[in-house]
């Protein structure tokens, strides 16, 4: 697939199935992300990949941070919570590493990651997976940063969730440039 193709045909899939992307699959994908663009190469982003049975783990932290939160948390909540991470055979999580510097304030290091969670969706739609980049209260959550071992200085970007589409993909709606694109003259 050539690139113009692949920026404009990736979606978003909410319905993810197996298989989820072989080990050279991911490798690519992965090698993508780490080239985004990166002021003074701190490279402030790592990766945590979570399949099969650490998948359930995970819902079990969902779990335990909602009733943290809310401990009255309906039964149907409580399932939704358990089987979130179940959604795809594999998920991502993309995580901010803050490296103090003098020149690159943390949020173009979040912007770097954004980038790079980009390459990384790209990168696997090219290669004909599918994914989803998803936040949510989860990412905040003290609890969840436990569970995943994240350090002070270091914040969840997202859990890219990543399969195969279960269901054929749409043609995006493509805007229109001109509604977000001037020329300045000064
Ligand atoms: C940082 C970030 C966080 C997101 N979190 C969620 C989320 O928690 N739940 C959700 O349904 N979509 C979330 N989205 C949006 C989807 O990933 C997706 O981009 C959106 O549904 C548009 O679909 P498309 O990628 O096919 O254009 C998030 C997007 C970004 C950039």
């Amino acid at each position: 697939m050539d690139t113009q193709t692949a920026l404009l045909t990736r979606t978003s899939h909410g319905a993810l199935t197996e298989p989820a992307p072989s080990a050279g699959a991911l490798n690519q994908a992965f090698q993508a992300a780490l080239r985004a663009p990166d002021h003074r190469m701190l490279r402030p982003w790592r990766y945590l990949v979570i399949e099969g049975q650490a998948r359930q783990r995970l819902g079990e932290y969902f779990l335990q941070a909602g009733l943290a939160d809310n401990p009255q948390l309906a039964d149907v909540e409580q399932q939704r919570l358990l089987k979130m991470p179940l959604r795809a055979p594999m998920i991502i999580v993309a995580i901010t590493t803050f490296k103090e510097d003098a020149k690159v304030p943390f949020v173009e290091q979040t912007l770097s990651t954004g980038a790079a969670v980009q390459n990384l969706l790209l990168a696997l739609h090219a290669q004909g997976f599918a994914s989803m980049w998803r936040t949510g209260w989860v990412v905040e959550h003290t609890l969840i940063k436990h569970a995943l071992s994240l350090q002070a200085h270091e914040q969840i970007a997202g859990f890219v969730y990543v399969g195969t589409a279960a269901t054929p993909s749409k043609n995006p709606t493509l805007l229109n440039v001109t509604d977000f694109v001037q020329t300045w003259q000064g």
